[in-house]
């Protein structure tokens, strides 16, 4: 969810709603705002995307120049108007993001001492249990502070107080905020993006942290009430301009991107020559987390460490790694890869690696990210804002990052020689450029999709180091196009998935030529002989090589198999992305998803 809060000059409910346009891809289901007119609380809220808001305000504006907002991913309760945040009583508003997981046993003492709950959310909780506090006679900031210790889980928080035009509160545990200030007024906001048009001067709250803000200043608290000290840093507005520009939806302008920002990631760390900031050669494992398409990036890089540097990977979703009580080799390395460096799971990968001793280096495209800052080492990728919720430069950047990290690891492991490692960074170099040519299978790629769209289901398959590529070309479709779809690595045919082939299945095989090339056309045969229609992906001699009837054979041009799955990610995109366009979805904001998942 996306938390925005404003002690304006005048009326805030425009810029409110502007922020949170920039904190839509944390969540969409629901939108509202809250203001204080008189010193009394006034909401607005809508079920669904902000622009269900926006007519509202345009027919029931809301005036007031303080002000809460926020934009919803339900966890708890339907995305209804009444589950909306923000959430009120009779004495405050509040905002939030996470999960309050005591949140029925709050509940069911508050309300045997007779408080009424309007909603079903976990959030209402602590709006209803700091105003109990109010009316024992605590002021606003002891009352938060009294009710903080008692919520067990991870949350942003952002309350208002009637009565007071001059008050903010906002809390941290788990969930990032940040506070943004003005001239004579205060931002709090769930990131810097959000804060991006009104301040570039600012402060992230620390894990525990409380902010008291006015217009004249904020003081910050540890959870016990003691004040501590936040240092405010500059953060330039520019980097977050995000236009669509001619294109009809971000996922394709970003898709389109790719080559430039690929090479733009590429070249800060390909320096070969420069000494690496980690000690490879004193690695026997490393460790590698993360959730969703970065996990696949992740995937890919484990045959590229393996391969390059003869180091053993070891790989899993953040969400099962945070909990498994992994044992970690000592003074191990562990990569976190994050698009947002926000996802709560991985974060918490993180957290656990470090306190087991681990170097962690985030692979990260924010670089003022909670992992960005909680890492020892920080690789960031140069995909810029990626606003479509389905991932596709941020992936791609991430791999151009992690092939260049195996190269280093390979160099400084006496695995790849000088002259090697040079040809290898040449080779890369030329992807972005590969790239750019897979782009021109796009009206190829739009004639299929009308196919794929009927179908209930579509198979990826891949070996090696297509077969998370075959993965997240499963996870694009599903994401967007909502049609089930499945990657599995294709050795794996025959032990079930093969059940499912028939004339109505497709199957999209990823096969670069390479030394598994044989193996994997081999598997597409018996696809074949049972009525399976093939989407074949490979390059010129592949598509020479093949001898089968396919549906569509997409042929990249010739490229060193080592570098295919960067070049690979596009037409996978692709079909994800005309697929669910002549299907009608909303492409950039597919249902129940959000961008970035700052709960567990
Ligand atoms: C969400 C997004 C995915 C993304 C995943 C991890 O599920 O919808 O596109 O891959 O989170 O996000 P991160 O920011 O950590 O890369």
């Amino acid at each position: 969810c996306g938390i925005i809060g404003i002690l304006g000059r005048g009326d805030v409910a425009d810029q409110l709603v502007d922020a949170l346009k920039r904190l839509e891809y944390r969540g969409y289901d629901s939108t509202g705002i809250a203001t204080l007119q008189d010193g009394r609380i006034a909401r607005r809220r809508a079920e669904g995307k902000l622009r269900n808001l926006e007519v509202k305000l345009a027919s029931d504006p809301l005036p007031g120049r303080t002000g809460i907002g926020h934009t919803r991913w339900a966890t708890h309760g339907r995305p209804t108007e009444a589950n909306a945040h923000p959430h009120a009583t009779d004495r405050l508003a509040l905002v939030h993001n996470g999960i309050i997981e005591n949140y029925r046993e709050l509940r069911f003492a508050l309300e045997d001492e007779g408080v009424r709950f309007s909603s079903e959310t976990d959030t209402e909780v602590v709006a209803q249990a700091v105003s109990h506090e109010m009316a024992s006679g605590l002021d606003p900031q002891a009352a938060v502070l009294a009710v903080l210790p008692r919520l067990r889980g991870a949350f942003a928080l952002a309350f208002l107080f009637e009565g007071e035009e001059d008050l903010m509160i906002g809390a941290r545990r788990g969930s990032p905020l940040a506070v943004g200030y003005g001239d004579g007024e205060m931002f709090l906001g769930s990131d810097a993006l959000a804060l991006a048009p009104f301040s570039d001067d600012i402060t992230y709250l620390e894990e525990g942290d409380v902010v008291v803000a006015t217009r004249a200043g904020a003081s910050f608290f540890d959870e016990s009430g003691t004040p501590v000290a936040r240092r405010r840093q500059r953060i330039p507005v520019g980097v977050f301009a995000a236009e669509k520009g001619n294109h009809r939806h971000y996922m394709i302008k970003e898709i389109y991107e790719q080559p430039e920002v690929v090479a733009r990631t590429l070249a800060p760390h390909l320096d070969i020559e420069q000494a690496p900031a980690l000690d490879w050669k004193a690695q026997q494992r490393l460790t590698i987390t993360a959730c969703g398409t970065a996990f696949y990036a992740g995937l890919v890089a484990k045959y590229w460490f393996e391969r390059l540097g003869r180091l053993p990977v070891e790989i899993d979703v953040a969400s099962e790694f945070r909990y498994r009580e992994a044992p970690l080799p000592e003074k191990g390395l562990m990569i976190v890869v994050s698009q947002s460096g926000e996802t709560a799971d991985t974060l918490a990968g993180l957290r656990y690696a470090k306190a087991h001793g681990q170097t962690v280096l985030a692979v990260v495209n924010v670089p003022t990210s909670s992992m960005a800052r909680e890492a020892d080492l920080v690789a960031q990728t140069h995909a810029g804002p990626e606003i479509g919720v389905a991932s596709t430069k941020a992936f791609t950047c991430q791999l151009a990052t992690l092939f260049a990290l195996a190269l280093q690891a390979g160099r400084a492991r006496g695995h790849v020689s000088a002259q090697e490692a040079q040809a290898l960074a040449e080779t890369v170099q030329r992807v972005p450029g590969l790239m750019h040519e897979a782009m021109a299978l796009e009206p190829q790629i739009e004639a299929l999709a009308r196919d794929l769209a009927k179908a209930r289901d579509v198979l990826y398959f891949g070996r090696g180091a297509a077969f998370p590529i075959a993965m997240e070309g499963a996870l694009k479709l599903k994401e967007i196009s909502y049609i089930h779809a499945e990657g599995y690595a294709a050795g794996e045919l025959k032990h079930g998935p093969i059940a499912l082939i028939d004339e109505t299945t497709p199957v999209v095989v990823v096969a670069p030529y390479d030394h598994l090339f044989e193996k994997t056309i081999s598997n597409m045969q018996e696809v074949a002989a049972r009525g399976g229609r093939i989407v074949l992906i490979t390059d010129e001699e592949g598509a020479a090589h093949a001898h089968i009837d396919t549906l569509a054979t997409l042929v990249l041009p010739k490229m060193d198999p080592l570098v295919a799955p960067i070049a690979y990610a596009v037409p996978v995109q692709l079909i994800a992305y005309h697929t669910a366009v002549f299907m009608g979805k909303d492409v950039d904001q597919p249902r129940n998803l959000a961008k970035s998942v700052t709960v567990e």
